[in-house]
Parts: structure tokens; C-alpha cells; sequence
């Protein structure tokens, strides 16, 4: 019988890759999703891509009887990848008290229930805002956690810390912390992709609703940091890849193969690209200009970071393969896809 994994968030951007690629290695997928920023829809992407519709089971993690009556339904889960989560760095400065109670309730809730319903594995979805602006690149999982940026960051640094805790007192619970840098692009399928709601905040979704005509223009926020071209350096990386990760993250936890009850990997390529680069990139691969004016430094910014992707490599043996020229033609096909561009 298969492996069954729960997958929250898993209507959501990387949560629906990662449910394909789940599949395609031979795992059974149950998503949870209350639908908050994606569609039943990536159900019938995810259907078509695998041949298979993942079981689906619309409710709030916050709301705890919900969460139990889940795992009482579904006594053969074996694992959690727990994606659910708001994400969006400006409204979490504006609202923090929807991101406090949201992230960290949810990751409270099922953690409780693990515990209840003796369901010790999770992967859990992490950044590297948890960072900050690092002394030294490329940073490595050693790095100091700096104090957060926005609420957003903070409840990533919270939920780390209450995944520690947890440990001390399940010494059965066993977490993969995976720390993620940039992740753009679509499945090459262009079946499933990232659909922010109004204005994206993210750069590529901008660079692509600009090519599609969507947006009049891209404001590249500041030129004048200290880098080669003077724009921001991030580690962009593919989604497909990322989604990978989480998979084997999964078997590392069921064989029992991890050494700590928590332990923490970064997930990008090792390579750090400028917004300038994204811009230039993403026309030369697909031939469409993108309209765009230099305006000043966004608030919260920070200068650089890029992964250093030793540990990744090494103990997980993943690896970041797709490059940044068919990572962005993807997120293009996916645009071009959704807006009906031939
Ligand atoms: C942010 C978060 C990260 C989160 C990610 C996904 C921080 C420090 N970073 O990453 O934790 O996982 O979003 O939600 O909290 N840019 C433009 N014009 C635009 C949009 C972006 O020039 O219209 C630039 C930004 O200034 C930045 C780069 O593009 O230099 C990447 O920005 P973005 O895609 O928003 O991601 P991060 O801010 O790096």
C-alpha cells in the first residue's frame, strides 16, 4: 500500500508541485487547503499532470476539531509537508495579528494532533528571511538567525522555535526544516503554476504580467546597491526543484535517516542573480520586452543573499538542476497560459 502524505497548503503554489511530484514517486497525497489564496483548480492540474486527483479536504487548520476529525478520517497518514501559511511581507506589517494567529495557530493545532494521533514526521516550509541580511555569502545553516524584518519573518523564526520546543517534549517528533530562497517558475507543463491575487509583490509574477500587458511597467526597487550592476542579488530557484526537495526530505524522514529530531536545510541554486539579470534574462529567453523604470530601494530589502547549498548536496543528495533560462520561460508559458497568449 502507498505511502500516505498529507500536504497542507498543497491547492497553493509550491504546495501543488509538490503534490505532483509526490505522486510521480509513488506516494498518496491528501491535501488540506481552505482555499485562502489558490483554487480548486490546481486539483485538475495536479489530475491531469499525474493521471491522479489527490484526495482534498477544504478547512482551517486554526480551527482545531476540524484539525482532529482529519486525522481520526485519516489513520494511515504517515507524514505532514505543512506549506499553509500567509506569505505576503507587506500585509504582514500591515495586519501581523492575522500572521501570528495563522501560522503559528495551524502549526500549533497539528503538531498537537501528531502528537496525539502518533504521527511524529514533518516537513516543514521555511525561509530565508529567517537570515536576514547575512555577514557572510553564500550563508550556510549555521548562520545567526537575525531578528526578523516584518511579522512575516517572525513567524517563520517562531514557528522554528516552536518546532525546537516541541522536540523536547515528543521525542518522537521528528521535523525537516527546509529554508527557501526564491522559488519562480512553473511546472514545464504550464498545468500548474503561482497565481497571486491583484499585484504581485514577487518580482518574476511582475516581470511576467508585465510582458503579458497586465502592468504598465516593473519598478526595479534601487540600482545603487553595493553590487556589480547595483540591483539586489536573491537565489532563484525553480519550483520543480524545490518540490523535489520536500520528497526527499519525506524519505529521509520515514527511513529514519535523520540525525537530529530537527534539522534545517537551504534550498536554492548556490547562485545569486540580480533583478537587472531576472529582467534581461527573461527577454532574452523569450524574445518579449518588459517595460521598466529604476525607482528607489524598497523598505525591508536587503542587499544580497544567496544559499550556500553544501549541506543540501551532501546529506539530503538534492541538487538545484534547472537553469534560470528555462525556469523563467516556464513562468512565461504558465503567464501566456493563463491569460490565453498564444
Ligand atoms: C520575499 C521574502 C521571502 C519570501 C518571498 C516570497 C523577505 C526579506 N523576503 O523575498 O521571505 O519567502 O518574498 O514571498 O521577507 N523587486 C523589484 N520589483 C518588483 C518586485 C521585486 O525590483 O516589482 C525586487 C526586490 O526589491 C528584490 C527582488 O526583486 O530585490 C526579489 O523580490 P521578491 O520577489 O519580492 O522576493 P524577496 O523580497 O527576496
Amino acid at each position: 500500500m502507498k505511502e500516505l502524505i498529507l500536504v497542507t497548503g498543497g491547492t497553493g503554489y509550491i504546495g501543488s508541485h509538490t503534490a505532483v511530484e509526490l505522486i510521480n514517486e509513488g506516494y498518496e497525497v491528501v491535501i488540506v487547503d481552505n482555499l485562502a489564496n489558490s483554487t480548486v483548480d490546481s486539483l485538475d492540474g495536479i489530475e491531469k499532470i499525474t493521471g491522479v486527483r489527490p484526495a482534498f479536504e477544504q478547512f482551517d487548520l486554526c480551527d482545531k476539531p476540524n484539525v482532529e476529525a482529519f486525522f481520526r478520517k485519516y489513520s494511515r497518514l504517515k507524514a505532514i509537508i505543512h506549506f499553509a501559511a500567509y506569505k505576503a511581507v507587506g500585509e504582514s506589517v500591515d495586519q501581523p495579528l492575522k500572521y501570528y494567529r495563522n501560522n503559528l495557530v495551524s502549526l500549533m493545532n497539528l503538531l498537537e494532533c501528531m502528537e496525539q494521533f502518533k504521527v511524529p514526521l514533518m516537513v516543514f516550509s521555511s525561509s530565508c528571511t529567517v537570515y536576514g541580511q547575512p555577514k557572510e555569502l553564500p550563508v550556510t545553516e549555521n548562520a545567526p538567525i537575525l531578528p526578523a524584518e516584518s511579522p512575516y519573518g517572525n513567524t517563520k523564526q517562531i514557528c522554528e522555535e516552536i518546532l525546537r520546543d516541541s522536540g523536547c517534549s515528543m521525542p518522537a517528533l521528528q521535523v525537516i526544516s527546509l529554508r527557501y530562497f526564491n522559488p519562480i517558475g512553473a511546472h514545464p507543463s504550464a498545468l500548474i503554476g503561482e497565481l497571486p491575487q491583484g499585484i504581485p509583490d514577487n518580482l518574476v509574477p511582475f516581470v511576467t504580467q508585465t510582458a503579458a500587458g497586465l502592468r504598465g511597467e516593473l519598478k526595479i526597487f534601487g540600482d545603487d546597491y553595493p553590487t556589480p550592476d547595483g540591483s539586489a542579488v536573491r537565489d532563484y530557484i525553480n519550483v520543480t526543484d524545490l518540490a523535489k526537495a520536500h520528497v526527499t526530505a519525506i524519505r529521509r524522514l520515514l527511513d529514519q535517516k535523520n540525525e537530529t529530531g530537527l534539522e534545517f536545510f537551504n534550498l536554492g541554486t548556490g547562485h545569486g542573480t540580480s533583478v537587472l539579470e531576472v529582467v534581461k534574462t527573461f527577454e532574452k529567453v523569450t524574445g518579449v520586452p518588459v517595460h521598466y523604470k529604476v525607482v528607489g530601494r524598497r523598505a525591508g530589502d536587503i542587499v544580497a543573499v544567496w544559499a550556500d547549498t553544501t549541506k543540501a548536496n551532501q546529506v539530503l543528495g538534492w541538487k538545484a538542476g534547472t537553469s534560470l533560462e528555462d525556469t523563467l520561460l516556464s513562468a512565461w508559458n504558465w503567464e501566456k497560459k493563463l491569460r490565453g497568449i498564444q
